[in-house]
């Protein structure tokens, strides 16, 4: 069984959707051991509490610089033994310390089709303002891992999702959430818990 350790910066619907996905077994051989939050109070953690999940609070407001912030996640990450970490709306990008640490062993989900509207300053709503102000009509959501380059790691699964006529970046970010995040998400963490991703030249197989 592998060891889940899921980090989160807000609302945490990517964390529920985890949470539901282990409950009802889509996750096989592994489960969520500890979720660790950028910020106090925020939501996630009350969903975390609600399951029985521990969870650890590590405000990035407490730490001078992002090399020492980096560090005490990591610390965090080693102390619950985790196999795997799941970025699921953590929105702090760490130094390369922890990717080296946990090389193929981080994922993330974002919520475009990648390399569309992706990097550094691309998170959450302002994703979905810059897709509509561009007028696409597919956008989506990308489960990828974690490398050096922010947004850049090997994609492991994309799902599309049309873009309407009259769509707001909030009614866009519903879509993408219901229709691909809350779907990609628990699927690929379950393919990594099964031992079902190989990584061959900045690839992802599914074995
Ligand atoms: C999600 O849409 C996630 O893909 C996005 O933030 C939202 C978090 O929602 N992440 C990024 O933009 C990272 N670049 P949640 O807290 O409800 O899961």
């Amino acid at each position: 069984m592998k060891n889940i350790v899921v980090l989160v910066s807000g609302g945490g619907t990517n964390l529920q959707a985890l949470i539901d996905a282990q409950e009802s077994g889509i996750i096989k051989n592994g489960r969520i051991t500890c979720v660790i939050s950028s910020k106090p109070g925020v939501y996630a953690l009350e969903r975390a509490a609600k399951h029985g999940i521990s969870s650890r609070v590590i405000p990035r407001k407490d730490y001078p610089d992002i090399i020492s912030y980096s560090q005490a996640v990591l610390d965090a990450i080693l102390e619950e033994k985790a196999d795997l970490v799941v970025y699921a709306g953590f929105m702090t990008i760490l130094d390369e310390l922890v990717v080296r640490a946990m090389p193929n062993k981080m994922m993330n989900v974002h919520p475009a089709l990648i390399p569309s509207f992706c990097g550094k300053g691309y998170y959450g709503l302002k994703v979905h303002e810059e897709a509509l102000k561009k007028g696409v009509k597919l956008t989506g959501a990308t489960v990828h891992f974690v490398t050096e380059v922010c947004d850049g790691g090997p994609i492991i699964l994309q799902k599309a999702v049309e873009v309407m006529d009259d769509d707001t970046p909030e009614t866009l970010q519903k879509r993408v959430m219901e229709q691909a995040e809350w779907k990609l998400l628990p699927k690929a963490v379950s393919l990594f818990c099964e031992d079902r991703l190989e990584v061959r030249d900045s690839r992802v197989y599914i074995k």
